[in-house]
């Protein structure tokens, strides 16, 4: 096997400019950790928080940093107490931070079998958007009959929300600028445009308002979801930290339901149930422009880095 790998790094926090690619000995996987070598790793709004420092008070990254949190390859390794995966495994998960590289040594819990007709740039960008959705969905307690609105549905949290909640046997209005309106409706909702007057637009497709809102964009929408929801409670957002002003839950995606959520996500995809857009596909060394792309707020479904 190879000795050494290339991997996206940076060593200070900084715009997309800071992000190189390096060498680095391929490490050996430790206690509860799988070595895989690394086919897609999906690009989340998170990579670029990180690398810029803008969540350091919360989350400060140890340098050298390797960004990428989502991840799909192939088991080369397993390390001490790793009984669930053996080398040839293809596998894709959410592991934090260091998949935008050739290899990583990942946590075995984080990570699922990929289906093998999965193609690996979709397994790579559904792990983050899969936790994140489930999670919101449950806390929101979303079922059959219900309406649903998601506020930012053609991003890659929101459109995976969006054909998880019409699996579950919801209606969905979701929102997004005008150019994705068809994509909404190929996904199964109701297209509105996001902004002032939300709720007005809501009610002109359910004149009774919503049962619950998801609001994935965190651009200020939250006085009018919970209007149209009728009560704080009915609502919760995964990108407003001005969530407790408006007495709306604040949701946070962890690691603990991880592998059952991507194993329910996996089999969504292989019943054709559940599609990821993915935008574009970078290489290692096109990364910082990926961390531009997803910076700017607009990407349909997910953008995908290929380390080639
Ligand atoms: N709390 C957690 O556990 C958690 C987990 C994952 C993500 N997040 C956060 O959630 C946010 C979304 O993540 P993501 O991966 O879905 O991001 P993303 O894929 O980059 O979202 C892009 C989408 O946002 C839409 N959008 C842009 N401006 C909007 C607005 N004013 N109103 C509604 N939609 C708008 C865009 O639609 P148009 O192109 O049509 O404008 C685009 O499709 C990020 O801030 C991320 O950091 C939090």
């Amino acid at each position: 096997m190879l000795k050494t790998y290339r991997t996206v790094q940076f060593t200070e926090y900084g715009g997309p400019e800071v992000l190189q690619v390096v060498e680095r000995e391929v490490p050996l996987p430790g206690p509860g950790e799988v070595l895989v070598e690394v086919r897609a790793a999906g690009v989340n709004p998170l990579d670029w928080q990180l690398r810029s420092g803008a969540v350091a008070a919360m989350m400060p990254v140890a340098f050298p940093a390797v960004p990428g949190g989502d991840v799909a390859g192939v088991v080369r390794g397993v390390g001490e107490g790793v009984s669930d995966f053996v080398a040839g495994d293809e596998v894709f998960g959410s592991i934090g931070t260091g998949g935008c590289a050739e290899f990583v040594s990942a946590p075995a819990a984080q990570l699922a079998r990929k289906p093998a007709n999965v193609p690996w740039e979709v397994a790579a960008g559904l792990p983050v958007a899969v936790n994140t959705a489930f999670q919101a969905l449950d806390d929101l307690g979303v079922k059959a009959g219900q309406t649903l609105v998601v506020d930012g549905a053609a991003g890659g949290v929101g459109s995976v929300a969006v054909q998880i909640a019409r699996h579950l046997g919801a209606t969905v209005i979701g929102t997004a600028s005008e150019r994705n309106h068809a994509y909404l409706r190929s996904l199964g909702a109701e297209p509105v445009t996001y902004g002032e007057g939300l709720a007005e637009r809501v009610r002109a497709l359910a004149p009774r308002g919503a049962d619950a809102a998801f609001d994935t964009a965190g651009k200020g929408s939250l006085p009018e979801l919970v209007d149209v929801t009728g009560g704080p409670e009915r609502v919760v957002t995964i990108a407003d930290h001005r969530a407790e002003e408006h007495g709306v839950r604040f949701v946070f995606a962890g690691a603990g339901e991880i592998r059952g959520r991507l194993e329910r996500a996996a089999a969504l995809v292989v019943a054709g149930e559940l599609t990821l857009s993915v935008a574009r596909t970078y290489t290692l060394s096109e990364a910082a422009d990926a961390h531009r792309e997803s910076e700017g707020g607009h990407v349909r479904g997910k953008l995908v880095v290929v380390p080639g």
